[in-house]
């Protein structure tokens, strides 16, 4: 079976009729994806000129395929949240000022892109009004070095650099800060703040101090300026990644969807246009670093 689903929920039941579904988590193991070119000429051309030219202005090929698999998960998204209606899958998205991006013509459908690791992972939810972050993070990312960690940590509240401290070993440390990180990007994301908001106005409590492999923690609540904020968090111990997800109105579905390239590539219906005159802009992907 190609799709490996984690439970982390209650599904909503209902014997009458099938609800589609609010929420997607989708990952996918960047690794295991190394498209042909023909494929990868395919996949760009379903996207606008200006999507395309913002994927392959990364520096890597690693990056721009991270890039180029965020979009093609949240059409993968887009046609799991609105299955059964005839809706074209988007091709091009808007950014808000603080770079967030957004479909203006589906404004009940609200995503949230993350990439780290060997990951890529897209959450989004079907709702006016919803809200949706995540983050995701390699624990032991060679990126992200102690005295880093430490400093980093000085910014957050008080509560949360307490929690950090009373931790046996350093390995604990980085899993609690990385944790909190995520956390705070999860929501600041959600909101879609910039990196205007000083870390320590928004602290974490915690009911479970470790995340266990697997299991999903559901119970971590969330302050601002002191204040209970009514938002929901998932955190996940995943394959030596943290991934923290943030939202607001529904209750996600019960599974995160673990996905080989294969699945998501299978939910790319649209037009391709490989003779589009953006197309030989594809080649300067080969001339960049892996
Ligand atoms: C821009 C920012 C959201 C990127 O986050 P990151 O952890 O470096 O990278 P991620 O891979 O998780 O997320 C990148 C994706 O977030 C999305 N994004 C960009 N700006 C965003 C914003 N203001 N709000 C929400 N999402 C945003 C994009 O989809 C982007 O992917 P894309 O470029 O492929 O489209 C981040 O730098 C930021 O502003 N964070 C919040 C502030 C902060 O202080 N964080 C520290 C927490 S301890």
């Amino acid at each position: 079976m190609l799709t490996r689903k984690m439970m982390f929920g209650c599904q909503f039941k209902n014997s009458f009729f099938r609800m589609a579904p609010k929420t997607c988590l989708s990952i996918v193991n960047m690794n295991m994806w190394a498209p042909s070119k023909e494929q990868l000429l395919c996949l760009f051309s379903l996207f606008d000129e200006k999507e395309i030219e913002r994927c392959l202005a990364y520096r890597t090929q690693e990056n721009c395929l991270h890039r180029l698999a965020g979009l093609l998960l949240v059409r993968h998204a887009f046609s799991k949240l609105f299955e059964g209606k005839e809706l074209s899958l988007p091709t091009c998205f808007e950014r808000s000022s603080h770079g967030k991006p957004f479909l203006p013509d589906a404004p009940d459908f609200q995503f949230n892109i993350s990439h780290n690791g060997n990951y890529t992972s897209v959450f989004a939810v079907r709702g006016f009004h919803a809200i949706c972050g995540l983050d995701m993070m390699e624990l032991n990312s060679s990126r992200l070095p102690t005295s880093m960690i430490a400093a980093v940590s000085r910014k957050f509240s008080e509560q949360e650099q307490s929690f950090i401290n009373n931790s046996e070993s350093a390995e604990e440390r980085r899993a609690k800060f990385l944790r909190i990180w995520c956390l705070k990007e999860s929501y600041l994301k959600a909101k879609g703040y910039g990196l205007s908001v000083p870390l320590d106005s928004i602290s974490f409590q915690f009911n479970h101090p470790n995340l266990t492999k697997d299991i999903a923690v559901l119970d971590t609540q969330i302050f601002e300026e002191g204040e209970r904020v009514d938002v929901k968090f998932m955190e996940l111990l995943f394959d030596n990644h943290i991934l923290a997800v943030c939202w607001d109105k529904f209750a996600p579905e019960s599974s995160v969807e673990v996905l080989e390239p294969a699945e998501f590539l299978k939910t790319q219906n649209g037009v391709t246009n490989v003779d589009s005159p953006v197309m030989p802009l594809v080649n300067t992907f080969y001339e960049k670093p892996k």
